[in-house]
């Protein structure tokens, strides 16, 4: 079983002074940090690119976890790749090939992930199990910061991670949406180890206390 990890996500901070909360984030002795990108076309918003991500990565040795939401990821790894990502993450809805891009993804020397909405059943990814080091399970619909927990994801979170014991992989199994501390260790209780907080984590007045308690998971 793998260490919890949070991954505070950026979107919630102050977008002027994205620096500041990676800052903020690794001053609290945190690890990970979620970037999410978005295309206005495979989500209804916008975030920021890869010229951002470059910036941010100048000012931090933070591990970047980098979420696309892309109608058509395939055609931007690299530009992730190169701005400093450690980790990309794509979603299976969109047609493209997913598997040459998570090959693609590993082939530039980062870590690969698959994601997969709140509609989307757990089957849709299965074939892909082999072939990632992380499966992140959308807890909200993607697009927003802020949005309410879907618990009735739980039951998939758990089905994903009974298929990792049954076939003895080792991929990390994410969740991202509405994860605060009590969410979050439901999450963690159906198998889920890497939890992304965003509201939760840049709305809370003790940060540290946040990132010791989801730590302790
Ligand atoms: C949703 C994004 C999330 C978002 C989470 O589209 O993928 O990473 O920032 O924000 P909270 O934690 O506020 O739900
Ligand atoms: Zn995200």
């Amino acid at each position: 079983k793998h260490a919890s990890v949070l991954a505070p996500s950026i979107l919630a901070g102050d977008h002027a002074r994205l620096a500041d909360s990676a800052q903020i984030v690794e001053s609290l002795g945190i690890n990970w940090i979620h970037l999410d990108i978005m295309d206005g076309h495979f989500v209804p918003n916008l975030s920021f690119g890869p010229q951002t991500v470059a910036a941010l990565r100048k000012g931090a040795s933070l591990f970047f976890d980098t979420h696309l939401m892309l109608d058509e990821p395939h055609r931007y790894i690299e530009a992730f790749a190169k701005a400093g990502s450690n980790l990309i993450s794509i979603h299976i809805e969109p047609a493209y090939d997913h598997a040459a891009t998570l090959a693609r993804i590993r082939s530039l020397g980062c870590q690969n992930g698959i994601v997969l909405n709140p509609g989307t059943p757990a089957e849709a990814i299965e074939p892909f199990l082999d072939q990632v080091d992380l499966v992140l399970v959308m807890t909200v619909q993607p697009g927003f910061g802020g949005q309410p927990f879907r618990r009735d994801m739980l039951p998939k979170i758990a089905q994903i991670d009974r298929w990792r014991q049954e076939r003895g992989l080792t991929f990390r199994l994410e969740v991202d949406g509405g994860v605060d501390l009590v969410t979050g260790l439901e999450c963690r209780t159906a198998g889920a180890d890497t939890f992304v907080a965003g509201t939760s984590f840049f709305g809370a007045a003790d940060k540290a206390s946040v990132a010791r308690t989801i730590g302790s998971w």
